[in-house]
């Protein structure tokens, strides 16, 4: 999208220890200036390893984010973060609505929305996840689904700034099959038709959306140079920083 600095997420999921600092510090180390110019960096690793990492990449352009926080600021909740605790963790995003999140947890629309609020609440850029299933799609309802998504899902007060969207199709993620690109223009481009309809045409225009799904070097350059797609989400391939960064060398 003219004008939007496109941003490449990785989404490390249930992965990392304390000695997965050496490949975060690769990561550091291979993200320079003029790449740094080109397109934001971010890493969303496990939460015991935001602070560690944030730590480290202090003087550094690439971003730390989380993966899921709990919609209040506190309490007795067992075992969740509040968003307050990963601002405080040095985490500048977290993700919310992730389909794993969605499916494993149960988590609906209201309670996304909620956890994207208190993302907000904590000063923190809110990584909204939507995206069909394989059945939706084979029944046509991808555009329902997404649409669905997005109106539940994400608070009003939107702006480039404190929202990013994720188009992550449940059945590409982590299965090596991918979208058409002219699947994924489709999509992109009536998420962005609603982003503009309801945060404005030009804030809508400046939100960014992401594309999340077996996103790896070899197929970063079709994907992120669809219309619309201003980065990417990636898993399994944001673990090695020479994919990740070989991802974010297509800018
Ligand atoms: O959030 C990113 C993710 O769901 C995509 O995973 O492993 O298919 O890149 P992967």
């Amino acid at each position: 999208t003219p004008g939007v600095r496109p941003l490449v997420a990785g989404n490390w999921k249930m992965n990392g220890l304390k000695a997965s600092a050496s490949e975060f510090r690769s990561m550091l180390d291979g993200y320079g200036e003029d790449l740094a110019d080109l397109t934001g960096l971010m890493v969303c690793p496990p939460a015991t390893l935001v602070l560690a990492f944030a730590q480290m990449s202090q003087d550094s352009r690439l971003s730390v984010g989380a993966q899921d926080c709990h919609a209040e600021p506190s309490g007795a909740h067992t075992g969740d973060l509040s968003a307050e605790m990963l601002a405080d963790s040095g985490a500048v995003a977290v993700i919310v609505g992730h389909s794993e999140r969605r499916q494993n947890h149960n988590e609906g629309d209201e309670e996304v929305h909620a956890k994207a609020s208190a993302a907000w609440r904590a000063g923190l850029t809110a990584i909204v996840c939507v995206g069909e299933t394989e059945y939706e799609r084979q029944e046509g309802e991808t555009l329902d689904r997404v649409g669905n998504q997005l109106a539940g899902s994400i608070p009003d007060g939107a702006t480039a700034d404190n929202l990013v969207v994720a188009y992550e199709p449940v059945w590409a993620i982590g299965t090596g099959n991918t979208p058409t690109a002219t699947d994924v223009a489709e999509v992109h481009r009536f998420i962005r038709t609603r982003l503009r309809e309801r945060f404005g045409a030009e804030e809508g225009g400046r939100i960014r959306i992401l594309y999340g799904g077996s996103v790896k070097p070899s197929n970063a350059e079709e994907l992120l140079g669809v219309d619309n797609v201003d980065g990417a989400l990636v898993g399994g391939a944001s673990l090695k920083a020479e994919d990740l960064l070989g991802i974010a060398m297509t800018y």
